[in-house]
């Protein structure tokens, strides 16, 4: 499956309307186009031809029953994909989108049933990057895209990672720059009688709270489902967002991390700590910086590119300091978990 990639980098809409063109038109004829959000990049293609959403599964190696997020580019487009918008859905839609929020609703027939993995919901955002959404006005319809990345790696958040992941897997990589939010979006299911929180992101629980009032957390947001137990989000089952290091989560205080992990950069090979930009002149060790300790939005945005970076550096285990669950945090922790496999070692 070796495919010719082209690149197109994308420095203004204006200048670049040309290239834009040509992505979309690859878009149009069922081809798969990278394309940068404001959340992470993704793997796109027409949301309503089944053999161009066939080979995004290809593409990343991604099991089937994982439904795909379909992108709109205005409310207009809504109608099409979604059958019933609830109250509670345009309120949403009026305070987050166009914005890092993922909402499932009932689907429409024009969804096929693999870009919906068989459900009969789709996820759908309305993304604020102006490249994305140039691309999906310019195709002239929604866009099925999961995050750019082989699937079980992390993300993608700059359009080199793209280029790393899938080169020969796709027929296209637009190059817009570094994504400024660095997690995929929150998903957020309002099919049930309660809105239902599936997965973390940018759009804190504390911000969806104050729109709609109740909001349930799913438990595969901070917890491992039991084997053969049915998720409510098919994504959050897999291990995911995973380094080929093996990553540890530490829990307890700045010092006690310091202490542990200088200790085991002792005993052990290849020791690296991912850490906050406070705790570097302390650690005995190499270690990567995820932004400043109170910095969510920093941290946020470099957590991918500093997992890849482990790995080219040839990290063997990596300890990091476990975030806060609140806000932006509760994102941070959920993706951390996952990239170390649900391995959490509590400090004194
Ligand atoms: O920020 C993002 O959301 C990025 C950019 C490209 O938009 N996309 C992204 O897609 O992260 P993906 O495929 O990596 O994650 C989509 C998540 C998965 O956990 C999937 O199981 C869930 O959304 N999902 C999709 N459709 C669903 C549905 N109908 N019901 C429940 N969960 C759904
Ligand atoms: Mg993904």
């Amino acid at each position: 499956m070796t495919k010719e990639t082209k690149l197109y980098r994308i420095t203004s809409i204006a200048a670049d309307g040309a290239a834009l063109d040509e992505a979309a038109r690859l878009l149009r004829e069922g081809r798969l186009v990278a394309l940068p959000t404001e959340t992470v990049y993704g793997l796109g293609a027409d949301a309503a031809n089944p053999d161009a959403v066939a080979s995004i599964f290809a593409a990343k190696g991604r099991p089937q029953d994982n439904p795909l997020i379909v992108h709109i580019c205005s409310m207009e487009m809504l109608p099409l994909v979604a059958r019933e918008v609830p109250p509670q859905a345009k309120a949403l839609a009026a305070q987050f989108w166009p914005g890092p929020l993922t909402m499932i609703l009932p689907k429409t027939d024009y969804i096929p049933s693999i870009t919906s993995a068989g459900l009969d919901t789709v996820a759908v955002r309305y993304p604020s990057h102006p490249i994305a959404l140039e691309l999906i006005r310019r195709a002239g319809r929604p866009i099925a895209a999961p995050s750019a990345n082989l699937s079980g790696s992390p993300s993608t958040t700059t359009a080199q990672h793209c280029v790393n992941d899938l080169t020969g897997r796709v027929d296209a990589i637009v190059d817009g720059g570094s994504c400024t939010v660095g997690l995929e979006s929150t998903v957020i299911s309002l099919t049930g009688p309660v809105p239902r929180l599936l997965r973390p992101g940018a759009v804190t629980p504390e911000a969806l709270r104050a729109v709609l009032g109740l909001l349930e957390i799913d438990c595969a947001v901070t917890g491992q489902l039991e084997p053969g137990e049915k998720a409510a989000s098919p994504g959050m089952k897999y291990k995911h967002y995973a380094p080929s290091c093996q990553l540890l989560l530490l829990e307890g205080s700045g010092d006690a991390f310091q202490t542990y992990v200088n200790r085991q950069a002792q005993a052990e090979p290849a020791v690296f700590a991912l850490c906050y930009e406070e705790d570097t002149g302390a650690l005995q060790c190499p270690c990567i910086a995820l932004g400043a300790r109170a910095d969510e939005a920093a941290q946020a945005a470099h957590l991918f590119d500093c997992l890849r970076e482990l790995d080219r550096r040839g990290a063997k285990t990596v300890y990091a300091h476990c975030p806060d669950r609140k806000g932006v945090g509760l994102a941070l922790y959920n993706r951390l978990i996952r990239a170390a496999a649900f391995q959490v070692i509590r400090l004194p």
